[in-house]
């Protein structure tokens, strides 16, 4: 396997299948962490937007309307079924292009006023290189506006869940540091330095709160156990069905303490902001 072939499997056959069976709980807890990109990227009406891992296109929606008519979103996407749940949203949008591709290295044969994202620039085998390749995908003084998750410490959503997992199965392997994944970059120097490098000016990475605004605690405690840091150790220990069972129980139970009245639990965010050089 070369380039990203093993993320664009893995959102394929794994993580693509797992979010589709959750989606409406996935769109709702990240409503708030879509609302704070939208208001950082500010798209304005008549832009040309790039979106990165579009994913089932939620955010792609709101992008649509902000832009309107005169303006256009791209969508792109590695994963078929996240896409093909995308194309039912915004089937008869017609300043919309949904497309699968490797934003990586994908030619939109378009310059675009902004490149936007929630959730879907950690997934690269070569981070420099993709980022080299969005940056020169922009208008000049065009804009880049991403979020990404922050350290897991600074999210307790995926913090507890995960210790509570490693109590009863032990710690999995270590990841070499940086690995394409969710916590890619939760290290605000490492992102700044990829941009640099990539040739973006006026750079900026912020740890900014936010909040998970999930349904219920049964669905946080179900997606713990299947997505993000303590759904891969379950994964990588082959956790039996009982196993699981026990497991989201122990989440559900440890998650009301971190979460208020209306079930929202604090989140940490980097919002990662540059614009074209040059
Ligand atoms: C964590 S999900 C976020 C989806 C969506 N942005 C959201 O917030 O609901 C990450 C998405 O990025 C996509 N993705 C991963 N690597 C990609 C790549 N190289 N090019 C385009 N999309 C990619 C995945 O298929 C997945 O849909």
């Amino acid at each position: 396997m070369s380039g990203n072939d093993r993320q664009i499997a893995y959102w394929n056959e794994v993580a693509g299948p797992k979010w589709i069976r959750m989606q409406e709980a996935m769109e709702a807890r990240l409503a708030a962490i879509e609302t704070l990109l939208l208001e950082r990227a500010s798209p304005q009406r008549g832009e040309t937007v790039l979106e990165v891992g579009c994913g089932t296109g939620a955010t792609t929606a709101r992008l649509a309307a902000l832009v309107g008519e005169r303006g256009h979103v791209t969508a792109a996407d590695v994963s078929r079924p996240m896409l093909d749940a995308a194309r039912t949203r915004l089937a008869g949008r017609e300043n919309v292009t949904l497309i699968e591709a490797d934003a990586a290295t994908a030619d939109f044969g378009t310059s675009f006023d902004l490149i936007a994202s929630r959730f879907g620039v950690m997934f690269f085998e070569d981070p420099a290189a993709a980022f080299a390749h969005l940056h020169a995908s922009l208008r000049p003084g065009g804009r880049l506006c991403c979020v990404a998750w922050a350290p897991l410490d600074a999210n307790p959503h995926w913090a507890i869940p995960l210790a509570i997992a490693i109590g009863r199965l032990a710690a999995g392997r270590p990841r070499p540091p940086h690995a394409p994944g969710p916590l890619a970059f939760d290290d605000p120097a490492y992102v700044e330095d990829i941009l640099r490098r990539a040739g973006f000016a006026a750079i900026s990475v912020t740890a900014e709160p936010a909040t998970i605004l999930g349904r219920s605690l049964d669905d946080e405690a179900e997606i713990a156990a299947f997505m993000g840091p303590a759904g891969r150790l379950l994964d990588e220990k082959a956790a039996d069905a009982a196993t699981r069972a026990e497991l989201r129980a122990a989440f559900r139970a440890a998650l009301p303490g971190y979460a208020d009245p209306n079930a929202c639990l604090r989140a940490t965010v980097h919002v990662i902001m540059a614009r074209r050089g040059g």
